[in-house]
């Protein structure tokens, strides 16, 4: 059973239920002290103190008072007026407890249900959660972090609040996984401490203990950051296989020599020709190398990217990989992973990647500066960095979200989905170098069920219903698709509400289009709902290709691929779209929000006839 939810969960659900909604403030006396200040004594505390959540509020400051110069200090959304749902905030097992909790007034709903309780239920209670993507139990989820392979496991870290479903209060949360499609949860890896938020970073196995915490250690570097120390980088070591953290002592390990602002995201990796670490960090719009025999003192090599790609942008989140072209291992080339915000083509952030040359010092893009190669084609792939440890294969993990909305999706126990893992692999084209990323193999294990459609021709529409799309719309759609050359060959994912995302390939401009603009709902939070526009054409991507919204279509070059027959591989998890096509040569990711599973196919082609062959739909769990 896993272990978090052991912690959390009740072993009556029903209970539980019932336990999470009742007032017990025995034991809770409240204090005001004044209008914003409130002292919360608790005697004979249980597990945790439940605080009540209303997310349009400014943040409270919230303070486990110890005396330790280490205590908890985060801010949490109290309810003011309503409460729309609550976290737990775990307390020490001693006689008595003190939070101190500020700038939340005396008059607030919040003090008439916060409560104290020994369990927390975590039973799902979105309807957009995602049956078989990764998501927390609850709270905010972003950047994957950490990322690393050991003894069987595959470590997933991420950037985490637990105490409210937005961004806040950055912890690196754990789920491990046998196969990168069964998760476990687990309790978080490292918390937000005095030095600020525990930003992404990266993890490695110190194989030869060149750290000095023994022989296979698991190293993590992340970044703290806050508006007191800026944002430096910082080391902390489990001998537990990752499940524990001790920070380094001497933290931090790295800080800007330039007292640069933007300076994160610590990617490390062992360079074997040099026989030491290096570490690549993100540094406002370019990426600085550094190396290290110790994983403690680094030296400053060189850096790369300003320029590069689509600009201006912030860069972030960088990985360093080496691979292959075309599968032949005496043609080995580097690629820079580089996740930009803003800088998508679609608004927001976006992952670019760049293929060149590694002296040991300095990286050499082979492209001129101007050219942009996008890992993805979609509007909801971002912060995409890889496993290490991994041997021969390259899996790369996204989080599935945009930066413009990824706040206000509509969602509330949890906020954040991971996409599809992918395997990273180069092929040429037209004699340029390219990155390919396809949805893993082990994804072959979610198949619970295939139905088998006849092949046939497409000369004006034909319709597959009821789609068999088996639990809650979870399904992978798979085909071959040989398009008119004139016009418009494509697929429209359908519910009976009409709520429909079209999936084309647009011959005439070369693209493959995944519109989502009537895909359900498309308008939340403020902004956008002030943004929100209809197009009477969907198919004028075009024209909506640079609106911040989430109402539009996102397209991919077909020129990427071989063909005139294309093979599409389609996931649907709820909220969620991911296209791979030609073995993942094109990735598309996006999310959508249906108010019912999309339950129908209707096929069409305009302007002659085209072919739809081996067409499969698996219904997906896990
Ligand atoms: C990318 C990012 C990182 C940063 C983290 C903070 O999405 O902005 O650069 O470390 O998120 O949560």
């Amino acid at each position: 059973m896993k272990r978090f939810i052991n912690h959390l969960t009740m072993t009556l659900i029903t209970v539980a239920t019932l336990a999470a909604c009742q007032p017990q403030n025995n034991g809770i006396r409240l204090e005001h002290q004044g209008d914003t200040l409130t002292i919360v004594h608790i005697t004979n505390p249980t597990r945790y103190l439940i605080l009540p959540i209303q997310e349009s509020h400014n943040e409270g400051k919230v303070k486990l008072i110890t005396g330790s110069p280490t205590d908890i200090a985060i801010d949490v959304r109290l309810a003011v007026d309503s409460v729309e749902y609550y976290v737990p905030l775990a307390l020490p097992q001693s006689s008595e407890a003190t939070v101190s909790i500020s700038h939340v007034a005396a008059n607030a709903i919040c003090w008439d249900s916060i409560r104290l309780a020994d369990n927390f239920d975590t039973t799902n209670t979105d309807y957009y959660r995602p049956v078989y993507h990764h998501t927390p139990l609850y709270g905010w989820m972003n950047d994957a972090n950490g990322l690393v392979y050991k003894d069987g496991e595959y470590h997933l870290y991420f950037q985490y609040n637990p105490y409210g479903s937005k961004w806040g209060n950055l912890h690196w949360g754990h789920s491990v996984s046998h196969d990168l499609i069964h998760w476990e949860h687990l309790d978080p890896a490292i918390a937000r401490d005095t030095l600020g938020h525990i930003f992404s970073g990266s993890s490695v196995v110190d194989k030869n203990n060149s750290a000095g915490y023994g022989k296979d250690a698991m190293i993590a570097f992340y970044t703290s950051a806050s508006d007191e120390h800026g944002q430096i980088q910082c080391m902390a070591y489990s001998t537990d296989n990752g499940r524990t953290y001790t920070k380094y002592e001497k933290n931090p390990i790295l800080t800007p020599f330039d007292g640069l602002k933007d300076f994160r995201d610590p990617k490390v990796f062992w360079y074997e020709p040099a026989q030491k670490w290096y570490m690549i960090v993100s540094a406002d719009k370019n990426m600085r190398f550094y190396s290290s025999t110790d994983m403690k003192n680094w030296e400053y090599l060189s850096l790369f990217g300003e320029g590069y790609g689509v600009q201006p942008n912030q860069f972030e989140c960088p990985d360093f990989i080496r691979l292959p072209v075309n599968g032949d291992k005496n043609n080995m080339k580097w690629v820079m992973i580089v996740n930009i915000n803003p800088g998508c083509p679609f608004g927001g952030s976006a992952t670019e990647y760049f293929v060149g040359e590694f002296d040991g010092k300095e990286f050499k893009c082979d492209n001129d500066k101007s050219v942009t190669k996008w890992l993805d084609f979609g509007k909801d792939h971002y912060a995409t960095v890889c496993f290490s440890n991994t041997g021969d294969r390259t899996i790369a993990m996204p989080w599935m979200s945009n930066w413009q909305y990824a706040n206000v999706t509509p969602i509330r126990q949890y906020r954040g989905a991971n996409a599809l893992p992918r395997e990273l692999s180069l092929y040429t084209k037209d004699g340029e170098i390219y990155m390919a990323a396809n949805a893993v193999k082990e994804t072959e294990d979610l198949r619970k069920g295939t139905e088998f459609i006849n092949d046939f021709a497409l000369s004006d529409e034909y319709i597959v219903s009821p789609l068999a799309t088996g639990i809650e719309g979870a399904c992978e759609l798979e085909m071959d698709i040989t398009p008119n050359k004139a016009q418009t060959t494509g697929f429209q994912l359908l519910n009976d509400k009409g709520e429909k995302v079209d999936i084309y390939l647009d011959m005439k401009s070369g693209r493959i289009v995944m519109d989502r603009n009537q895909s359900g709902l498309t308008a939340f939070g403020e902004k956008s709902e002030l943004h929100f526009k209809e197009t009477d054409d969907h198919r004028k991507t075009e024209s909506v290709n640079y609106v911040n919204d989430f109402a539009l279509g996102t397209w991919a070059p077909l020129s990427l691929c071989e063909g005139k027959t294309y093979h599409l591989d389609v996931f649907v998890d709820k909220c969620s779209i991911e296209i791979f096509i030609d073995n993942g040569r094109i990735a598309m990711t996006n999310l959508v929000f249906p108010t019912q599973p999309y339950n129908a196919l209707r096929f069409y082609s305009e302007g002659g006839e085209a072919k739809v062959k081996n067409l499969k739909v698996h219904q997906l769990g896990l």
